[in-house]
């Protein structure tokens, strides 16, 4: 699965935002929708668990700037969740959109044949439980026979913990610090991770070059300017995390 999970990036070059968070409020249906419209082949989502269990798709850990609801989403019901307004903050074209839940996002993407990386964003009080819960999903759904599916996260406890969990789904390592390469790499070794994600403003040119040499894949984060995207492709990154639907060149 880890081959064709990175032959399918290779050949996508551009990973819809959060869906595609310049067409349409970012981790809700529409936003997916809008990434399939433009023809992407994949999108990135932030995925967290709520109070009563279910897993959502939602990038803070309040709902407050996404929604017309106040409150931290890892304390609240999916009961109370799925009551808000996750589409008017962004146009009131979008009133209505709701909080999706992970399971729905993996079936539309499956049925559009979408790659998707689901992002773990776990709660701040415990960094096991979402991936723990995310693992329990994809297991019994057989959700990576379906769709290609790559796991990241800015928690270094989170991705251990789903490594335990389900060795076999490919990895990629999240930074949003400078870390000293050699320390990027032992870190990638540990996490037998096939990718490194990293945001456009740290990325060096050296960088891209000893990741690509160690055998792994480059992703880099927001890139919506079409020619920084070429600048990138060209240095050897993989694929580019956009709010737009770039078009590869
Ligand atoms: O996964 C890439 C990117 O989404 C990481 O940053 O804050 O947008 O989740 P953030
Ligand atoms: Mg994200």
């Amino acid at each position: 699965m880890h081959n064709s999970t990175l032959a399918s990036l290779r050949t996508a070059r551009v990973i819809g935002h959060r869906g595609l968070a310049a067409a349409a409020p970012e981790n809700t249906m529409a936003a997916f929708v809008a990434a399939q419209q433009a023809g992407l082949r994949w999108v990135e989502l932030d995925a967290k668990l709520c109070a009563s269990g279910e897993l959502i798709v939602l990038h803070d850990n309040s709902v407050d700037r996404t929604s017309n609801g106040r409150g931290r989403a890892h304390a609240m019901s999916y009961q109370q969740l799925r009551k808000l307004d996750a589409g008017s903050w962004f146009s009131p074209r979008f009133a209505g959109e709701r909080i999706p839940l992970l399971q729905d996002v993996l079936q539309f993407c499956a049925d559009h044949g979408i790659g998707i990386n689901i992002e773990l964003k776990p709660n701040p009080v415990d960094y096991v439980a979402t991936a723990r819960a995310v693992a329990d999903l994809l297991r019994a759904g057989d959700w990576s026979a379906r769709l290609p599916l790559l796991i990241s996260s800015f928690s270094l406890q989170s991705l251990r913990a789903f490594q335990r969990y389900l060795p076999e789904l490919p990895r990629g390592l999240l930074l949003e610090r400078r870390w000293p390469l050699p320390r990027i790499l032992a870190e990638l070794d540990a996490l037998a991770a096939v990718s490194f994600h990293y945001d456009d403003s740290l990325i060096t040119p050296e960088q891209i070059a000893a990741v690509r040499a160690s055998g792994r894949d480059v992703l880099i984060w927001t890139v919506n300017d079409p020619a920084r995207a070429k600048a990138l492709w060209q240095l050897g990154v993989t694929a580019v995390f956009s709010d737009q639907p770039l078009v590869p060149a």
